[in-house]
């Protein structure tokens, strides 16, 4: 064991050592230190590996009953912390339109968190290389960067009315924008900056909920969408018995949208689309709503 003491004397004389030298008594006496620390520091970590169980991890078909419990109690406890730490994040940057520093900080955790929702949507999608695509409420522009890996000669758009949003998706995907493949605009889905059929490709993931007419903002994104176009609204809710107390606490807090799966339907028929598909992720409220013009 070596005492605060030994080690403020330690750095003392290595700090003297520099500036003026030590005599022949300092050296001695700094060589002692020494070895006593590296004798300590041995010690200590030997204690450590002594401390450390080894098991053999055995395959999960062979757990028992009592061990299946266990592993899925730790599982949930995990997802727990994770999900309660998302939501404080969630809360101060303001999911309705992030805003300042914690605003940027929650789009940067929702690329992790809508990491899997998104790419079980983009199963969804048939893409060409050569397709033209907009993301509405892009966000910290994860599927933005996705969907480029996926097109060559075909262009992509993000739109969001968060200029945080606008700014981080143009960061995630620095080299699409410098080389003109992507762009990445500040508007709202109300009112679109884009002439009418241009985009053969729309995906919105986690964003219909804050739409501020949702009927309305339907028919501007039908109206930018070219004939024969795919629309993919994307969200992990959607209004269903045994909804889970955590999303119905999320509804009522941020005032979300959130439609059953009839209403999604009648939704999109009225806003023009001939064909409509619902893809629903088992054990999961995701919700993919896909619309042919
Ligand atoms: C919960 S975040 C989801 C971001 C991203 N799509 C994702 O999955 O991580 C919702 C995004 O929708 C944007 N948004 C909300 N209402 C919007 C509107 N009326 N027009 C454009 N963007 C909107 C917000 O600014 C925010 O960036």
């Amino acid at each position: 064991m070596v005492t605060k003491e030994q080690i403020a004397r330690i750095n003392e004389l290595a700090r003297k050592k520099k500036t003026s030298g030590l005599t022949q008594a300092e050296t001695e006496e700094q060589k002692k230190l020494r070895n006593a620390y590296v004798a300590a520091f041995k010690s200590n970590l030997k204690a450590q590996l002594d401390n450390i169980e080894l098991v053999d991890r055995k395959p999960e078909s062979e757990y028992t009953e009592a061990e299946k419990k266990h592993v899925a109690n730790l599982s949930q406890k995990l997802k727990e912390e994770y999900q309660d730490k998302e939501k404080s994040v969630t809360e101060a940057g303001n999911p309705r339109k992030p805003t300042g520093e914690a605003g940027k900080e929650m789009i940067h955790r929702m690329n992790e968190s809508h990491f899997d929702l998104t790419g079980w949507a983009l199963s969804f999608m048939h893409f060409h290389e050569d397709d033209h695509i907009l993301d509405i409420g892009c966000g910290g522009g994860s599927a933005l960067k996705r969907m480029a890996e996926q097109i060559k000669t075909g262009h992509l758009t993000g739109v969001d009315y968060s200029p945080v949003s606008v700014k981080a998706s143009k960061e995630l995907n620095k080299t699409a924008v410098e080389t003109e493949k992507m762009d990445i605009i500040e508007a709202s889905v109300s009112d679109l900056p884009f002439e009418d059929q241009v985009f053969n490709k729309i995906i919105t993931v986690e964003s219909y909920y804050f739409w501020p007419n949702l009927e309305e903002d339907m028919k501007e994104v039908f109206r930018v969408l070219k004939p024969g176009g795919q629309f993919m609204l994307v969200a992990e809710i959607y209004q269903h018995d045994g909804l889970n107390a955590r999303a119905l606490e999320n509804i009522k807090k941020y005032e979300l949208r959130n439609l059953d799966i009839a209403e999604f339907e009648a939704l999109f028929i009225e806003s023009g689309f001939k064909e409509t598909a619902i893809h629903l992720k088992d054990g999961e409220d995701w919700i993919c709503v896909e619309g042919i013009k």
